[in-house]
């Protein structure tokens, strides 16, 4: 029986439109529509085909998952050997010189032969994968495997959402693609912390999360692993008319849908390559994902050909390294810092190794459970990560480096005999909590240096050359114990400190003058709350409008946290819900009760005393009156740079008068925001007609 034309079409119809979002979302990072809508239509689809079996193709978006579970990965022959590349290793700008030099050497080119012209493209850092399209749609995938023979691990690739099961505009009898599957920082991220949650192993780098995802044997888990995917050159091809260069291949790749790195260049000569190469080493740390170099490829197929092959690597491609990001080192000792908030880190002391452009001698361990989780012992051999302006840390053990007289599992409590390593006083451990923490507050010198530390900071009340170094001698010499101290500090009091002279000393009164006049978002945030950030701190200014409003909220939450007579545990959180801290958005129970707790301290109350009376002072917030919300309705989109203010405290003023905030604009859009240089959210806007504002307008939108 033939099916009705009606569901035959609208399926069609269907899987086209999921497969654009799929692609706006994976490969664009440019979502059109809410997920809500994505999934509606992919429940009608499902609907769908559940209903009329015979209408099930292998391309059909609904197949990305489903698969049973294998007992093993089938062996996958490659008609054309997936090869590896020569590394250079030198990391400076020669390893771009000798690979020209080679090049022209072997096509015997002579110096006054013109440059060669070069595709230049990252080297991603993950696992290698050969996509084979017949007639444009996926009918395998394989990994590397020994390079002539692979692993089947078609229905793990299928779940890969930058992968399209079809591909646009091409029937081609065969097009094999091959590329890099990988996993982003952010993914591998929320990954890691999902496996905390779930009680399971967390991965070391995103490479091996990666590849580990790949040679899951039951799909379902691969489609739980938030994979991407770049493709990087060719492997079979049968019906398809080949471009002339390397970067045309990728250009046609791309049209066709697949995700190609838009990190790339086409350069001439030496020159060409090591420009790209300082380009890309200059934004590495920037970039979403890791990469452990760059690849220079000949651009001209017809001068590949004439190079041709040595062993099992072309002659026309080298992958040229930057520095390691991780590095092996040895653990010499596990020390315990404590934090502004009295929070106890374990820190690994190690044998000295150079990582990530720098020599690092200490990485964090995060807290007890990560050290256990991780089994970090005095003596063992381990992985030591540095990845921008990231902490390093320790990500793991080679356990089978372990010597036999190894130091003891980690026991945080046992190590400190239970007292703060700074002040002596009880250290504890809440239910629930991950950290130790010393329970004597600003009453422990290292708590109390963090405090102010943290207050001085850029985005805090940001005072101009209150470093760490002068913090130290301020509290060591008994010269400050708290943050409202700082404010009577003399010029000559200060210019008998160590490397301080009268005229730097002077400079630092007058930038604590110059921070009395602040915000009261930047105030907040400065005082250094428990789980209180600039978000936060932003939010409560533009509810509160003013910090009496707030400490009276405050002293609300503690009289309702107080009250002892409810029936259940669900009564009292409704009471609390019914709070003014907690109608705030994203202030939940636990924020509230910590900023509750801090405006209840004696301690605390006096330093906000002394500092008002210091002379610290903001300019008033207006706020809607009760039930009154201006904005209500109205989606605002902010983009670029603002300089009055942060973006948080934008997006928290905002809301606070009804507005939604949201990240990405869209017809439904009332008004975007453009900052200093602003991305492409407002040229999307300009090409939906949305109305444009500036930082005045936002103003005025806020009512200043
Ligand atoms: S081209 C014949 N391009 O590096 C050349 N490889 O040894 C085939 N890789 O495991 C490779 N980024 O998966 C090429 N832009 C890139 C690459 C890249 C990463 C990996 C590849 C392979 C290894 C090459």
């Amino acid at each position: 029986m033939t099916p009705p034309a009606k569901p035959a079409s609208r399926i069609d119809a269907l899987r086209r439109q999921i497969e654009h979002h799929n692609h706006c979302y994976y490969v664009l990072d440019n979502p059109e529509i809410p997920d809500a809508e994505y999934d509606r239509l992919m429940q009608e689809l499902q609907a769908l085909e559940a209903e009329h079996p015979e209408l099930i193709t292998a391309d059909s978006p609904s197949r990305r998952v489903g698969g049973a579970a294998l007992d093993r990965f089938a062996p996958v022959q490659h008609a054309i050997p997936m090869l590896s590349i020569r590394t250079e290793t030198d990391t400076t700008e020669g390893g771009a010189i000798a690979f020209d030099a080679r090049v022209r050497r072997e096509l015997e080119l002579g110096p006054e032969a013109p440059p060669i012209e070069y595709a230049t493209e990252l080297k991603f850092d993950g696992l290698a994968i050969s996509l084979r399209y017949e007639k444009g749609i996926l009918v395998q995938a394989a990994t590397r495997g020994d390079g002539s023979v692979g692993e089947d691990v078609t229905q793990n690739v299928r779940t890969v959402g930058s992968i399209p099961l079809r591909l646009n505009g091409i029937t081609a009898a065969v097009l094999e693609v091959r590329g890099e599957i990988y996993i982003r920082h952010a993914d591998f991220e929320r990954l890691n912390e999902r496996q905390r949650a779930a009680g399971d192993k967390t991965f070391v780098n995103p490479r091996n999360a990666a590849a580990g995802s790949i040679r899951q044997l039951d799909p379902s888990i691969a489609a739980r692993r938030p994979l991407s995917f770049f493709a990087y050159g060719l492997g079979e091809v049968q019906g398809w008319k080949i471009p002339a260069t390397h970067s045309g291949v990728l250009d046609a790749v791309g049209d066709m849908g697949l995700p190609v790195c838009t990190d790339r260049a086409v350069v001439s000569g030496p020159e060409g390559l090591s420009t790209f190469y300082n380009s890309i080493a200059a934004k590495r740390d920037a970039l979403p994902f890791d990469i452990d170099g760059v690849v220079y490829k000949v651009n001209s197929l017809a001068l590949q050909q004439r190079l041709g092959f040595v062993t099992r690597e072309p002659r026309w491609a080298v992958a040229h390294k930057y520095p390691a990001q991780e590095q092996l080192t040895v653990v010499r000792d596990i020390d315990i810092q404590v934090g502004r908030t009295g929070k106890l880190t374990p820190v690994a002391k190690l044998e000295p190794v150079f990582v990530g452009g720098v020599t690092v001698t200490n990485a964090t361990l995060h807290n007890e459970d990560e050290v256990r989780r991780k089994d970090v012992r005095i003596g063992d051999t381990v992985i030591v990560r540095r990845a921008g302006d990231v902490i390093p840390e320790v990500v793991g053990v080679l356990l089978d480096r372990r010597p036999k007289h190894v130091g003891k599992a980690f026991d945080l409590f046992n190590q400190l005999k239970g007292c703060c390593p700074e002040c002596g006083s009880v250290i504890a451990r809440e239910e629930g909590e991950a950290d130790w923490r010393c329970t004597a507050g600003l009453y422990c010198p290292a708590q109390r240096k963090e405090a102010i530390k943290h207050f001085a900071s850029r985005r805090a009340m940001d005072i101009e050359g209150l470093g760490d170094k002068l913090v130290d001698q301020l509290v060591d010499r008994k010269l400050i114990e708290d943050v409202a101290d700082l404010y009577a500090l003399s010029a000559e009091a200060l210019a008998d400190l160590e490397r301080m002279g009268q005229k730097s000393a002077e400079n630092l009164v007058a930038a604590l003058d110059k921070s009395r006049n602040t915000t009261l978002p930047r105030f907040l945030h400065a005082l250094g709350i428990p789980e209180v950030g600039e978000a936060t701190a932003a939010a409560l200014a533009a509810n509160f409008g003013n910090l009496d409003a707030l400490v009276q909220a405050a002293d609300e939450y503690a009289k309702a946290m107080a009250v002892s007579d409810d029936a259940t545990a669900a009564a009292r959180a409704r009471r609390l819900k019914a709070t003014a801290l907690q109608q705030v958005p994203d202030v939940g129970p636990e924020v509230a009760a910590r900023i509750s707790v801090f405006f209840l301290e004696p301690h605390n109350q006096r330093v906000v005393k002394r500092l008002l009376e210091a002379g610290l002072q903001w300019p008033a917030i207006e706020i809607a009156a009760q039930g009154e919300q201006p904005l209500a309705g109205k989606t605002i989109v902010l983009t670029g740079t603002l300089t009055d203010m942060s973006r948080d405290e934008a997006k928290a003023r905002l809301q606070a008068l009804g507005a939604k905030v949201s990240g990405s604009v869209s017809k439904k859009t009332d008004y975007v925001v453009a900052g200093a240089d602003p991305g492409s959210k407002l040229t999307k806007a300009e090409a939906l007609g949305v109305t444009v504002l500036d930082e005045a307008g936002l103003r005025k939108l806020l009512g200043d």
